[in-house]
């Protein structure tokens, strides 16, 4: 689902940042690190040993995109094969994806090269894909060459970033980076599962974690 609300006009004449809300899941092998980004994204925090998740979570997060508060309603999926079949349920109505793998594990850049090639068969046209090639704070083990990664993602006109949850490299800022391709300074339509529009939101009401990113979300 995706709502989208104009500036609210306050009495003092001032106007408030608009907000937009996007779907956003995350695809890819089991054990590459998908709930460890968000984990690092929404919480700010890693564990060594995040246990592997079951059918999907559910988590959002807050950033600011320029005079747009953007809400990422994030679905968090399961690697493990047992779960394929859940994942359209997942990618329907998402306006944007993560497509994750493990950069000292060439298997999951193959396995990730597989859910690109579902989502632009079957999930919306418009979707903004973000390839991740995570753990790479553990570069010496590399499996995965980074302009390998980076060519295949230009073929296939993906955002790619390496990133690290451990140390948190890139993680943000890909997030950042799929914000700014989504259609911020359109009406979105509808987004997917349990969907809602929602508008006329007061931004007033902020997560701390939007707070970190900095900029419009705080000093209202
Ligand atoms: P499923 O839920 O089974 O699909 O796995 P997942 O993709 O969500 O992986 P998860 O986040 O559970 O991470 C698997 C393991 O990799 C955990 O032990 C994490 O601590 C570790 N891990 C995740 N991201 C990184 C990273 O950037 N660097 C390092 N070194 N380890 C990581
Ligand atoms: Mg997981």
């Amino acid at each position: 689902m995706a709502g989208h609300s104009g500036g609210v006009n306050r009495p003092n004449g001032a106007t408030a940042n608009k907000m937009c809300q996007f779907k956003l899941v995350l695809l890819g092998e089991s054990a590459v690190g998908k709930s460890s980004l968000v984990l690092r994204f929404v919480k700010g925090q890693f564990q060594e040993y995040q246990e592997s998740t079951i059918g999907a979570a559910f988590l959002t997060q807050t950033l600011c995109l320029d005079d747009t508060t953007v809400k990422f309603e994030i679905w968090d999926t399961a690697g493990q094969e047992r779960y394929h079949s859940l994942a359209p349920m997942y990618y329907r109505g998402a306006q944007a994806a993560v497509v994750v793998f493990d950069i000292t594990n060439i298997e999951t850049f193959e396995r990730a090269k597989n859910w690109v090639k579902e989502l632009q068969r079957q999930a919306s046209p418009n979707i903004v894909i973000a390839l991740a090639g995570n753990k790479a704070d553990i570069a010496d083990k590399r499996a995965v060459e980074y302009q390998e990664a980076q060519t295949y993602a230009d073929s296939k006109s993906l955002l790619f970033m390496e990133t690290s949850a451990k140390t948190s490299m890139n993680v943000n800022e890909m997030f950042m980076a799929i914000a700014r391709h989504l259609p911020t300074s359109e009406p979105q339509g509808g987004a997917g599962p349990g969907g809602r529009t929602r508008t006329g939101v007061d931004l007033q009401e902020q997560t701390p974690a939007g707070r970190r990113f900095g900029g419009c979300c705080g000093g209202q």
